[in-house]
């Protein structure tokens, strides 16, 4: 049977923080150009609206790890499913994340992608947990802070499910 969910953060609202988010980027980018990186599949739906709302050239690439079984607990192993396709030498790179939780998977991301020398680099999360932070590791930008509850859509699933909810929702038990 098809689970219960109750909104948390609607689209609009999903939105509108977006734009504020590009806003601010627009400034911050103004003279030059961004390389955003999206890692799959979570961060698509927050990645395009962003994208959308920028005015500066923008290019993008994806990259695909693993830090979860099909449940709901960080396994604490991340490993390297996808590489990027282009490199980042000389880019200013802004990774766009779904949800920062344990920080796991970006602090392996971020030791990785800042060896290939990029020019600059920003993290950019939809949601985080920041109270479920086991490694020293913060977002630049964060559209929501979210508390410590198991969030579905706008990209983020359990078990593969739910990623396309045009709303960041919590299962209701
Ligand atoms: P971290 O490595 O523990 O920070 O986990 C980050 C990844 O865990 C995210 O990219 C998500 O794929 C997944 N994740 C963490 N919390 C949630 C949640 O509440 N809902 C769905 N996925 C989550
Ligand atoms: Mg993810």
């Amino acid at each position: 049977m098809a689970k219960k969910i109750s909104v948390l953060i609607d689209e609009q609202r999903i939105i509108e923080r977006t734009k504020e988010i590009a806003a601010q980027l627009n400034e911050e980018y103004k003279d030059s150009s961004i390389h955003m990186i999206g890692i799959l599949k979570g961060s698509v739906f927050f990645m395009c609206e962003l994208a959308k709302q920028l005015e500066v050239p923008v290019t993008l690439d994806f990259m695909s790890v693993s830090s979860y079984g099909g449940g709901t607990q960080s396994s604490g192993v991340v490993k390297l499913v996808k590489d990027l396709d282009e490199s980042i030498e000389g880019k200013n790179v802004v990774l766009v994340e779904d949800i920062m939780d344990s920080g796991r998977t970006l602090s392996y991301l971020v030791s990785i992608l800042k060896e290939r020398k990029p020019n600059s680099f920003k993290i950019v999360t939809l949601l985080d947990k920041p109270s479920r932070r086991v490694v020293d590791i913060q977002p630049d930008i964060t559209a929501f802070e979210i508390p410590d509850r198991f969030v579905v859509g706008y990209g983020l699933d359990i078990a593969q499910k739910y990623r396309n909810l045009p709303y960041v929702g919590v299962i209701e038990e």
